[in-house]
C-alpha cells in the first residue's frame, strides 16, 4: 500500500505539481512552503495520515548512530527549515532524523535576494542565501515552546541543530568567530541531542575561516571546554583537495567530535552551464560523486572513530546506498525533496532495503563501508 501510494504521489508530483511549482520563482516557493506548512502541520490527523502513507518502515532500516536509535538512516540536511518552522511536515515525509538551521548567534538578513535559482537540466539548485535566519535565541525559544506544547508530532524525531558563524558587518578575527559559535552553542545547550557546526557555508562575506586547520583547532578546543550536553558534528566543505580535507579530519579526531556531515554546496561551477551573473553555489547532482568520494576516503582514513553522514545529490536508493557502502552510516538530503517530491524519502528507504538484501546484508547498516576500497565511479 505504502509503495503504491508513494509511486502515485511521485507521479503526481513530477507530472503535475513540479511543472507548476517550477514556473514560480524558487524564493517564493520556499517562503510559501514555510508559511503554508506552518499552518498545515497543525492539522495533526492529516499529518499522521500523510506519514502513514509516505514512510517506509522496516526493521532492516533501524540504525544506531550518535548514541541514538533511528527508525532509518535518512535525514533532512541543513537549510530547508532554518528556524524550526515546519517540523511536523518534515516528520511526515518519513525521515529518520531532521536537521534545523543553520542558525547564527545574531539575527541574520543573509545576502540580497534572489537566494535560489533552479538548474533543472542539472538537477541542482544554485543557493545564495548567506545564512539568513531569525537568530539562535528565537530558535531556542521555539524549541522550548514546542517541548512545552508536548505535541509528539512536532518533536518525536531526533534532530540536529546546525549553527554557523553570523554573516553580517560585525564579524571580526578568528577569536571573534570562536565566540560567535560559542554563543550559539551555549544558547542551545540541552535543547537537542546533536549540534552541527557548519564551518563550510560557501556564500558569506565572512568566508570560511574555520576550514583552515589552525582556526578549526581553536574553535573545537573552545567547544571542548564549553562541554555542551550535545554531541558535536561538523558540516564539511566539498571543494578541498583530499590532502587539505584530511588535515581537517585529523583536527576533528583530536577533539570531542562525533561525526562529519559530508558535504556542503559545491563552489566550482565548471560542471554546469549557467548564466555567470547568477550568484551562488551548487546543490544536487553536481555534488553527488564528489561527496561520495570524500566519504569513502574519510572512512578509510578515520574508520569508525567518526560517524559519517553522506549528502549531495541523493535522489534515489542507489545514490543513498553508494554513500553507505562508501562509509556513511547516515544519508541526508535537501535537493532530493525539491526535485522528486515528498514521497522520495519512503522510496529511498524501500530501495535501500532491497539493495542491502541483494548484497546479502540483513540490515542496511551492515553495508556501511562495504565498498570503501573501490574508487567512486560515476557509472556505478
Ligand atoms: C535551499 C538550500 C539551503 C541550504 N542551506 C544550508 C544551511 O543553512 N546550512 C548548511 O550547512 N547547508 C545548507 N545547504 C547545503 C545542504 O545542506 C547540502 O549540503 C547540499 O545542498 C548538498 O545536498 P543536496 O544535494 O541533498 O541538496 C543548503 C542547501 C539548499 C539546497
Amino acid at each position: 500500500m505504502g509503495a503504491m501510494a508513494r509511486g502515485a504521489m511521485t507521479t503526481v508530483y513530477t507530472k503535475a505539481v513540479k511543472p507548476t511549482i517550477f514556473r514560480i520563482h524558487p524564493d517564493r516557493v520556499h517562503d510559501d512552503m514555510i508559511t503554508h506548512g506552518s499552518w498545515a502541520q497543525r492539522i495533526t490527523p492529516a499529518m499522521a495520515a500523510a506519514e502513514a502513507l509516505l514512510r517506509h518502515e522496516d526493521p532492516a532500516l533501524v540504525t544506531e548512530a550518535y548514541g541514538l536509535t533511528l527508525r532509518n538512516p535518512l535525514g533532512l540536511g541543513a537549510g530547508l527549515d532554518k528556524n524550526v518552522a515546519i517540523p511536523g511536515i518534515l516528520q511526515a515525509t518519513g525521515f529518520g532524523f531532521l536537521t534545523f538551521g543553520s542558525v547564527t548567534s545574531r539575527v541574520c538578513a543573509g545576502n540580497p535576494r534572489p537566494w535560489f535559482h533552479r538548474l533543472p537540466e542539472h538537477e541542482s539548485l544554485v543557493v545564495h542565501v548567506g545564512l539568513a535566519n531569525g537568530g539562535v535565541d528565537a530558535v531556542a525559544a521555539r524549541l522550548r515552546d514546542l517541548a512545552a506544547e508536548g505535541n509528539p508530532r512536532y518533536t518525536s524525531l531526533p534532530f540536529k541543530l546546525s549553527i554557523a558563524r553570523t554573516n553580517d558587518g560585525c564579524t571580526g578575527d578568528v577569536a571573534e568567530g570562536v565566540e560567535d559559535y560559542l554563543a550559539s552553542v551555549r544558547a542551545l545547550d540541552g535543547l537537542s541531542p546533536l549540534i552541527e557546526l557548519n564551518i563550510s557555508c560557501p556564500n558569506t562575506t565572512v568566508g570560511e575561516a574555520f576550514t583552515e586547520p589552525e582556526a578549526l583547532d581553536r574553535l573545537l578546543a573552545a567547544v571542548d571546554e564549553a562541554a555542551p550536553s550535545q554531541r558535536i558534528v561538523l558540516k564539511m566543505p566539498s571543494d578541498k583537495t583530499w590532502e587539505r580535507f584530511r588535515d581537517l579530519v585529523d583536527v576533528a579526531l583530536d577533539h570531542r567530535v562525533h561525526g562529519l556531515t559530508i558535504a556542503n554546496l559545491r563552489k566550482d561551477r565548471d560542471s554546469v552551464t549557467m548564466d555567470p551573473a547568477i550568484r551562488g553555489n551548487l546543490s544536487g547532482r553536481p555534488v553527488r560523486d564528489l561527496s561520495t568520494e570524500i566519504v569513502r576516503r574519510t572512512y578509510l582514513h578515520a574508520g569508525d572513530r567518526l560517524t559519517l553522514a553522506g549528502m549531495g545529490g541523493v535522489f534515489d536508493g542507489r545514490h543513498a546506498y553508494d554513500k553507505i557502502t562508501a562509509g556513511a552510516t547516515l544519508v541526508e538530503l535537501v535537493s532530493g525533496l525539491v526535485f522528486r517530491g515528498p514521497a522520495v524519502v519512503g522510496t529511498i528507504a524501500r530501495e535501500l532495503v532491497e539493495l542491502a538484501r541483494a548484497d546479502g546484508f540483513a540490515r542496511v547498516q551492515d553495508a556501511v563501508g562495504s565498498r570503501a576500497e573501490e574508487p567512486v565511479d560515476a557509472a556505478r
